[in-house]
């Protein structure tokens, strides 16, 4: 039967997604401790999840009045740290659990990322996955020396090039490339590791690359651009990709849309896996989930939407009154989340919303979109979506940690596995094996 796959939408940040959730009774404190990791590791290991993944952004969310004080103050993801270094020591905590890390093609070096991926690969015995981003702002290019964030459909372009150049390098040493016989004297064939000479219009590197492959092939590549160029991207690369349909109708139009994509772009759709994100709150009767549910709602603050709305679209929120529409220029000119701006033009069925329109259409910083209900309730939901190919899994996000988590592993997965749509139990050592993704082959 086939199987859904289970994302964790990990932060190595002060607070989840939801910017509020640090003010979550339950929330833990110690965000940056080694335990606080290892202890989630080990819940989504227990409930048998594919990936614990960690998001990215390269700087604190300071776009809105260019200052950080609000950020600082509300705790809105003013601390993030680098995910990789997180990932090692969730690895050495685990055996099976896959682990997945965001990193900016706009903003690293491409050999850089190659080589921490597959090193992380090597270390955890094939457990890693890289997640693919472009990067959405300002604050990100002042941060990494830059003036300003490169425009929206360039990003793309550019990263077409670190593409080309990552896969070069992780698929440079063939399988039999080492053969480590000392009476001979020989360490590996040098017929079997090559250079890539990549030399593209934004970038060049020239190899050979310094990482062995590791038992997976290489890291899973993950994707989650949402505009017409980002999910071209993700079809033309993504391996997994993240997405947030949000209905059962546009969701399934979407996914067959996106698979199709793959296809056009010469890849087997049935190797590209599609997770939609999934905020469950969950409890042992309805009525529970729903009291826990009018708490979190108690949590967010409008500072927190405006704030992470700035920092999306690249935009100052603060130099617009909440209901001063804007100007067709600034519509335009935001180079941020595209998809994000055309879904508020979408929603709101206006050309100029205002801020107001913009936290309303997108409920950035409030947890609307969340499902609440009984385990049963919760699983019916994941069910009908997975069985009716609206997606092949979920990226669960966390209205507080590690409280979500652990519900959500005690409660759903049991239902999920009692259903038949979940594995009870890892079937393989890699991720590729969680996921049911092929092993790409070196061989030339
Ligand atoms: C589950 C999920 C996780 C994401 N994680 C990140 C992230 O870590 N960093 C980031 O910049 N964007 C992240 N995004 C957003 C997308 O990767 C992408 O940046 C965004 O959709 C803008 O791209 P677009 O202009 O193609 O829509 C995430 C999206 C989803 C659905």
């Amino acid at each position: 039967m086939r199987q859904m796959a289970l994302v964790a939408f990990l932060q190595a940040q002060n607070c989840t997604n939801f910017a509020a959730s640090w003010r979550h009774p339950l929330a833990r404190t110690d965000s940056w401790s080694p335990d606080y990791y290892r202890h989630i590791a080990k819940v989504l290991e227990a409930g048998k999840f594919d990936v614990g993944f960690f998001d990215d952004r390269l700087s604190m969310p300071d776009m809105y009045g260019r200052d950080h004080a609000h950020t600082v103050q509300y705790g809105i993801r003013c601390v993030k740290m680098d995910p990789v270094t997180i990932l090692s020591m969730m690895g050495a905590a685990t055996t099976h659990l896959g682990l997945g890390a965001t990193y900016s093609t706009t903003y690293y070096e491409p050999f850089h990322v190659a080589r921490v991926f597959a090193t992380l690969d090597l270390m955890t015995g094939g457990r890693a996955a890289w997640n693919v981003v472009t990067s959405v702002n300002d604050g990100e290019a002042a941060n990494m020396g830059k003036d300003h964030h490169l425009e929206h459909d360039l990003r793309y372009d550019r990263a077409d090039e670190f593409m080309e150049i990552v896969l070069g390098h992780w698929n440079s040493w063939e399988e039999d490339a080492i053969v480590q016989d000392k009476a001979k004297g020989l360490f590996a064939h040098p017929d079997k590791v090559h250079r890539i000479d990549y030399q593209g219009k934004f970038l060049k590197s020239r190899g050979p690359f310094t990482v062995p492959r590791s038992a997976q092939g290489h890291p899973v590549v993950i994707q989650a651009g949402s505009s017409g160029r980002g999910r071209r991207f993700a079809a033309e690369w993504g391996e997994l990709i993240f997405v947030h349909y949000r209905d059962l109708a546009s969701g399934k139009a979407l996914y067959a849309e996106q698979k199709a994509m793959v296809e056009k772009a010469g890849r087997d759709p049935e190797n590209f896996r599609i997770a939609t994100l999934l905020h469950p709150v969950v409890a042992e009767t309805r009525a529970e989930a729903e009291d826990k549910k009018a708490l979190i709602d108690t949590l967010p603050l409008e500072i927190d939407s405006l704030s992470l709305l700035s920092e999306a679209l690249n935009f100052d929120f603060a130099t617009k009154g909440m209901d001063e529409p804007f100007t067709d220029e600034e519509i335009a000119g935001i180079s941020g989340m595209q998809a994000m701006r055309d879904r508020v033009l979408q929603v709101s069925g206006k050309k100029n919303p205002t801020p107001r329109d913009f936290i309303q259409a997108t409920g950035r910083g409030y947890m609307r979109e969340a499902t609440v209900g009984s385990p049963k309730d919760i699983a019916d939901k994941m069910e009908e979506w997975f069985t009716e190919r609206a997606c092949d899994g979920f990226v669960i996000g966390a209205t507080h940690v590690p409280g979500a988590y652990e519900d959500f592993v005690n409660l759903v997965v049991p239902e999920l596995q009692k259903r038949g749509i979940f594995r009870k139990d890892y079937t393989g050592p890699t991720l590729r094996h969680h996921l049911g993704l092929p092993i790409p082959s070196a061989h030339r």
